[in-house]
């Protein structure tokens, strides 16, 4: 597989924040095609950080980030975004629109007709669980902590990127509707082909779901690797601990 441009890439980036110690210390990843690479790590150690730099909501201060193969400084910020899925912890919908609304605002922001864009929600809906005549037409706050994290996805994937940032996005569920979302968001991830960097501070769900996980720690890739060879031979020191702490 050598010689294969990466979908993004870190490459010794370094970002620190006025008046904290570095929030990226020189940290280099990579994430290829079609693969799910999950940053795992404890608060505050840097994994959001590292993950608004693929889309350019943080700088690096040194080093550099691409993305197929780009440096993102030579990328119009706005083709960036809406070339890349985000999505945020708690999902982020827009209060004041309805569901539908919210899923279709990149597709708004293309200049798709009503029509097309119409047929992609609901298309959308349905294949992230939702049924589309009783959701479309809701308000975020009518829908549970699932439900809304299952509309934000839809949202992130509305205009097809090959590309998926996602932040904590089975935050806040209870583990029984947190593992049902796993399996059915890895099965998706995998049926669409999507490259997708995804954040999270749980161990389970980063040996779940990375096809490789890199261990963060205060700003410094500690461990990076194939998900079972994590939990197979984890370094000694920090991650050995994380990983024992949170394991059975
Ligand atoms: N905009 C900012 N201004 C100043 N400091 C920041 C800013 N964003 C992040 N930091 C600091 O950078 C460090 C890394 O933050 P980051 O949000 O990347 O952590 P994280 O790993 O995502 O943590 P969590 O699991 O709590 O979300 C933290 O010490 C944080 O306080
Ligand atoms: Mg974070």
């Amino acid at each position: 597989m050598g010689g294969l441009v990466p979908a993004a890439a870190l490459i010794e980036v370094t970002k620190q924040f006025p008046g904290a110690v570095a929030a990226l210390d020189r940290i280099s990843l990579s994430v290829l095609e079609g693969e799910m690479l999950v940053l795992l790590g404890t608060s505050g150690s840097g994994k959001t950080t590292a993950l608004k730099t693929i889309n350019r909501l943080v700088r690096a201060d040194r080093g550099q980030v691409t993305v197929l193969g780009r440096d993102v400084e030579s990328w119009d910020p706005i083709v960036l975004r809406r070339s890349i899925g985000y999505v945020i912890q708690e999902a982020g919908l827009l209060p004041h629109l309805t569901v539908a609304e919210n899923v279709g605002i990149v597709p708004r922001l293309l200049g798709w007709d009503p029509s097309r864009r119409q047929a992609r929600t609901r298309a959308l809906l349905e294949l992230v669980g939702l049924d589309p005549d009783r959701f479309a037409a809701a308000l975020p706050r009518q829908l549970s902590g699932g439900e809304r994290q299952r509309a934000g996805l839809a949202r992130a994937l509305a205009a097809d990127p090959p590309l998926l940032l996602m932040d904590e996005p089975f935050g806040a569920l209870d583990p029984l509707t947190r593992r049902r979302l796993q399996d059915e968001f890895k099965a998706l991830q995998q049926r669409l082909g999507k490259t997708v960097v995804l954040v999270t501070h749980d161990v389970p769900e980063a040996l779940r779901l990375g096809d490789r996980v890199a261990v963060m720690h205060a700003g410094r890739v500690v461990q990076e690797g194939p998900a079972a060879e994590i939990r197979a031979q984890p370094q000694a020191g920090f991650v050995r601990d994380f990983l024992a702490a949170a394991l059975p």
